[in-house]
């Protein structure tokens, strides 16, 4: 898959970063230090942020692309396998040999409380010279992960360059101390997404102000979301605030994933900045009603019908835009 000056572009989104495989345990208890949880496995499934992103794009109706590094293990040789058969062009992705692919183990206690963790190995995410600017000029949106700040403002700064439009999600650990990195991001990103720990990183938990200042450092859209409350969408000229129907939550990994995912494969289809905040909130809901970040896209349900459930309505201007 690759993209000529000039030529029509063949993928609606391309995420650039991460597929894990999570193994989600049901434990008696969360396991804190020098203490043991044996539980039972509960399910194996496809995760990681990019992955999850493309996938959700792919539900909104997007043609969407990855392109990632894996292992040439069994885990990794899943993982793909699993996003090609949603729809995910997974050609772009690289298998390392002899690698191990990236992996989390998820503790579920009987309270729904869990706790993550990660193993990061020697593969995660493609090197930045494997991005070719051919690829880059395949998509209309390309979707850096904000994992390394460093890394993916080159890789937006390279996608904007290519004619591409560019959707950044930012997580708290990886803005943590790096509001300078952060904005430098924000300049070159159309669609910014933030989760509420982001918010308490960024403008010390106040939602509003985190908008205005990443409209402030250039961004064009900022998606602020806000767990069971839904989220929120500004720019310069409207804002909107959506909310997902009450529903038992079973598991809330990937939901933020999936909402920037499904947000921007609208958002790029020409959809209205408030239907593509119904089609993140509805994805992001759906998602917390399974186990595994991307169990939803086997239950059948279709975007449309659990977007009529969404609540929208419009919300306050933002005031302090400089
Ligand atoms: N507990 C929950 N109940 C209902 N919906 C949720 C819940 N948690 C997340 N969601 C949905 O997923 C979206 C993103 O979740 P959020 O927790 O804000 O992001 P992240 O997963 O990045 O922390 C929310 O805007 C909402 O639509
Ligand atoms: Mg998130």
């Amino acid at each position: 898959m690759t993209g000529v000056p000039g030529a029509p572009r063949a993928v609606d989104v391309l995420a650039v970063g991460d597929a894990s495989v999570d193994y989600f345990v049901r434990v008696p208890h969360i396991a804190t230090a020098d203490d043991k949880a044996i539980g039972r496995l509960a399910g194996v499934h496809g995760g990681g942020m990019s992955a999850n992103l493309a996938a959700a794009a792919t539900f909104a109706g997007a043609r969407a692309a990855l392109a990632t590094a894996v292992g040439s293990d069994e885990p990794g040789r899943q993982a793909l396998d699993r996003l090609a058969a949603h729809g995910v062009d997974v050609s772009p992705s690289v298998t390392v040999p002899g690698g191990h692919t990236w992996f989390c183990v998820i503790q579920l206690d009987h309270t729904g409380e869990k706790s993550l963790v990660g193993a990061v190995t020697e593969v995660k995410i493609p090197a930045a010279e494997q991005i070719s600017d051919d690829l880059l000029r395949s998509a209309r949106v390309v979707a850096p992960l904000a994992d390394d700040l460093d890394w993916a403002i080159s890789l937006a700064v390279r996608a904007r360059a290519s004619g591409a439009k560019v959707a950044v999600d930012l997580e708290p650990g990886a803005v943590a101390g790096r509001r300078d990195r952060v904005w430098a991001l924000a300049r070159h990103s159309d669609l910014v997404f933030c989760n509420q720990g982001a918010v308490r990183e960024l403008a010390d938990g106040d939602p509003a102000r985190c908008a205005e200042l990443l409209i402030s450092a250039g961004a064009r859209v900022v998606v602020v979301t806000g767990g069971r409350n839904g989220a929120t969408c500004h720019t310069p000229q409207e804002s909107w605030t959506a909310r997902g129907p009450e529903i038992e939550v079973v598991d809330t990994t990937g939901a933020g994933d999936a909402l920037a995912g499904a947000f921007t494969g609208s958002w790029i289809l020409g959809r209205s900045l408030a239907e593509s905040l119904r089609a993140g909130v509805a994805t992001g809901s759906l998602c917390v009603g399974h186990l595994g970040s991307r169990a939803y896209l086997d239950a059948g349900t279709g975007i449309d019908t659990y977007a009529r459930n969404v609540t929208l309505g419009a919300a306050p201007r933002l005031q302090g835009i400089r």
